[in-house]
């Protein structure tokens, strides 16, 4: 198939098309490190306020003085501490956000983790990756909505190529992995609930004709600290070989602000890299497989995620 034009011209969508974003909020997880963090920096660049929601106090705490270094010690950036993988640590970190921040021009759900050796549950009982990667980002985006509503904000969900590979599906019958566990397959599975969870929130947000715009986009492959830790040796052998061939974190971080900035966005959109298979390259419009669209799905992971969550939300 012919690949698209690219809407931002030959060579991609680049943060110059951002002027300023003075006096604008972001909220952003798992930004420090990797494509958080260069998000966080591009953003602080164009002179925008970011709340970072991170769960190692530590490694925060040597962000914000990298950033700081960067920008000053009055630098707009602040750490909120905040652990997806416990849904009470979610609600505690939101409640923090609804206090700081009067208003949010953004939330970008960035946070994820990849590969997790081992079949783990959180603390709520979900499988680790779908539990972190998904359930936490939708508890903490229906409960930032309306703030974010208020604003007239975006909220932005950070996916993956991965989302095409593997079973392609959300296995309803067994979202946990009880059965067979495989770290792979966990993981598409919990960047496709990810994405479908945003593209059914585009569809909910417009048809209720709310202010909020709601974005799907993916880094590609860049080099950042995903896919170590609590991952299988082989898969730390492996990405050990591969990682010096991937793009900047920079480079990955470029998506997401597209989408939490962008003035010109459209619907049933995945921005991303668009040269090597998707995975480096001009930052533009991917094709979106059509399981990602899968509205059925969607609306069916929208009510599971309420159930398992306890959190009812809709635009
Ligand atoms: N890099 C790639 O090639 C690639 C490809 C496809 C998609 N992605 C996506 O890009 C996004 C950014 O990942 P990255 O590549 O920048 O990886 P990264 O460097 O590992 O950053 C992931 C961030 O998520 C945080 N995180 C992990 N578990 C968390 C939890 N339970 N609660 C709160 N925060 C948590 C990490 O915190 P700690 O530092 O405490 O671990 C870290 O700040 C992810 O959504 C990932 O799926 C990346």
């Amino acid at each position: 198939m012919a690949k698209k034009e690219n809407p931002f011209g030959a060579a991609g969508w680049t943060p110059d098309r951002i002027s300023s974003l003075d006096g604008k909020t972001f909220v952003i997880t798992g930004a420090n490190s990797g494509v958080g963090f260069e998000a966080t920096r591009i953003l602080l660049t164009k002179g925008a306020a970011v709340v970072m929601l991170n769960r190692n106090a530590a490694k925060s705490a040597a962000a914000l003085s990298e950033l700081t270094n960067q920008f000053g010690a009055d630098a707009t950036v602040s750490f909120i501490r905040m652990d997806l993988a416990e849904l009470d640590s979610v609600r505690e970190a939101a409640t923090e956000v609804l206090s700081q921040a009067p208003k949010i021009d953004a939330l970008i759900c960035n946070a994820a983790i990849s590969q997790t050796a081992t079949r783990k549950l959180t603390v709520d009982g979900f499988e680790s990756q779908l539990g972190v990667n998904h359930m936490g980002h939708f508890v903490l985006s229906g409960l930032l909505y309306e703030r974010i509503e208020a604003s007239s904000g975006r909220m932005v969900m950070v996916g993956s190529n991965a989302y095409k590979m593997g079973k392609k599906k959300i296995h309803f019958d067994d979202l946990n992995f009880d059965e067979k566990y495989s770290p792979w397959h966990a993981y598409n599975q919990s960047k496709l609930a990810q994405m479908m969870f945003g593209y059914e929130l585009q569809r909910r947000v417009e048809a209720a004709e709310k202010s909020v715009v709601a974005q799907v986009c993916h880094p590609g492959a860049s080099r950042s600290n995903l896919i170590s830790g609590d991952v299988s040796m082989t898969n730390k052998i492996l990405i050990r070989f591969i990682k010096p061939f991937f793009q900047s974190a920079e480079r990955g971080a470029w998506p997401e602000v597209l989408c939490a900035a962008e003035a010109d966005v459209k619907s049933e959109r995945l921005y991303g890299p668009t040269k090597r298979a998707d995975t480096a390259g001009p930052v533009g419009e991917n094709e979106i497989a059509a399981h990602a669209l899968d509205r059925e799905a969607a609306a069916r992971l929208w009510q599971v995620s309420e159930e398992k969550t306890g959190l009812t939300w809709s635009p």
